[in-house]
């Protein structure tokens, strides 16, 4: 008798939003989609044939598995963190094919089915489906924001049960942007609890300040794992590496376990981990390309939208803006007459759970020129 796992609780049907758009672009409407957060897509000068030349020069390809990632790879990596802050030894680096991947490698290592990780709110949508599909249970603890998005601590205290795991840190949090402050990694840290800080946006500041953490995973207090990859600092989501910092008092023993998982199953590719080095030095360019876009598609927000009734919240990295809306009418309202009526696609806020209503949140790695529009169009539409 078939029976699927109950891991895979979710509807399968296509959710109303996505119908509308699909509907829309099958009548022949064009529309400004200013939910584009994939770099490949995003930037017509992509280096695709430096990238192809990178791999083309991998001269080596005999497989060597080793559970945690090429050697050389880990020391490029270990470099670039010591070319800009505090460093991290290759021994302490484990390779994954992305930074989801090391999120489920990370829930098995530290739970058993049932077990929980405190994750922020609001977020990014998909710890959702990463804890189900290891059968761990997500409990949230919230973000507020008074003019600035902060950890609410007290939440985050008051969530921790006898079967917490792991805190989970987005820094800077996907869409809110919020970076994690010295003080905020005080009290985080100082629960006993290891701690997962996916740190995929830091390249991205967006406002100036001394005081925001980028790397977590050094001199910590707590076992803490710093997660990064190619995706977002490079701008190469399509080459699947991103790494595992691990650091605090029980480093080594979580090491042998990580190797022990890892090495079921060997997910990282040969030639990308050999062509790591120059793959490092071509993101570097397009990291530069995409945070000189970034800060000047929210400069662009704040301009187009100055005087009217919406405004972008105050974001101090990554690749978002957050719009707020009148509550003239629902977000689901807003969003849906935005692509009816305005050919323009953002995304809800309550794909991400934010607290209230109404919320837009655009990409801004979108290309500057249907950015700038999208917004006009936005501000037209609330006025
Ligand atoms: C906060 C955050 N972490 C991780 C990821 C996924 O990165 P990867 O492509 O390495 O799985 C994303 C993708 O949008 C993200 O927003």
């Amino acid at each position: 008798l078939l029976r699927f796992s109950h891991r895979l609780f979710w509807s399968f049907s296509q959710n109303s939003l996505s119908a509308l758009i699909d509907r829309q672009r099958r009548s022949g409407i064009t529309l400004l989609d200013l939910t584009v957060s994939n770099p490949t897509e995003a930037f017509t000068g992509y280096p695709s044939a430096l990238i192809a030349a990178a791999l083309a020069q991998v001269a080596d390809l005999r497989y060597r598995p080793e559970p945690f990632g090429d050697l050389h790879a880990r020391e490029a990596i270990s470099a670039t963190y010591a070319s800009h802050g505090p460093s991290i030894s290759p021994a302490r680096l484990a390779l994954t094919a992305s930074t989801s991947e090391a999120y489920a490698v990370l829930f098995k290592l530290l739970c058993d089915p049932g077990d929980e990780i405190l994750v922020p709110v609001p977020s990014y949508p998909l710890f959702e489906y990463l804890a189900a599909l290891e059968s761990v249970r997500i409990v949230h603890y919230r973000l507020e924001y008074d003019g600035s998005w902060y950890i609410d601590t007290d939440s985050l205290r008051r969530r921790i049960g006898q079967r917490t795991r792991a805190i989970v840190i987005v820094n800077p949090n996907n869409p809110t942007g919020s970076f994690l402050k010295r003080a905020e990694w005080a009290i985080v840290s100082s629960f006993g609890i290891p701690v997962i800080s996916d740190e995929v946006f830091t390249a991205y500041p967006l406002a100036p300040a001394s005081d925001f953490i980028s790397l977590a995973a050094t001199d910590s207090p707590v076992l803490t794992f710093s997660l990064n990859g190619l995706s977002k600092s490079a701008g190469m989501p399509q080459m699947k590496l991103a790494w595992i910092a691990i650091d605090g008092p029980e480093a080594a023993a979580a090491s042998e376990r990580l190797e022990l998982i890892l090495d079921t199953y060997l997910s990282a590719n040969t030639p990308v981990q050999r062509a790591l080095p120059r793959l490092l030095e071509i993101g570097a360019g397009l990291r530069a390309s995409i945070l000189d876009r970034v800060r000047r598609n929210l400069q662009a927000a704040n301009r187009i939208l100055g005087g009217s009734n919406c405004h972008a919240l105050h974001a101090e990295g990554g690749w978002s803006a957050i719009v707020q809306l009148p509550r003239i009418r629902s977000e689901e309202a807003w969003i849906t007459s935005l692509v009816r009526e305005r050919q323009t696609i953002f995304q809800p806020g309550y794909f991400f759970d934010m607290p209230s209503e109404a919320y837009a949140v655009a990409s801004l790695i979108t290309p500057p020129e249907i950015f700038a529009e999208g917004l006009s169009r936005l501000r037209q539409a609330a006025s």
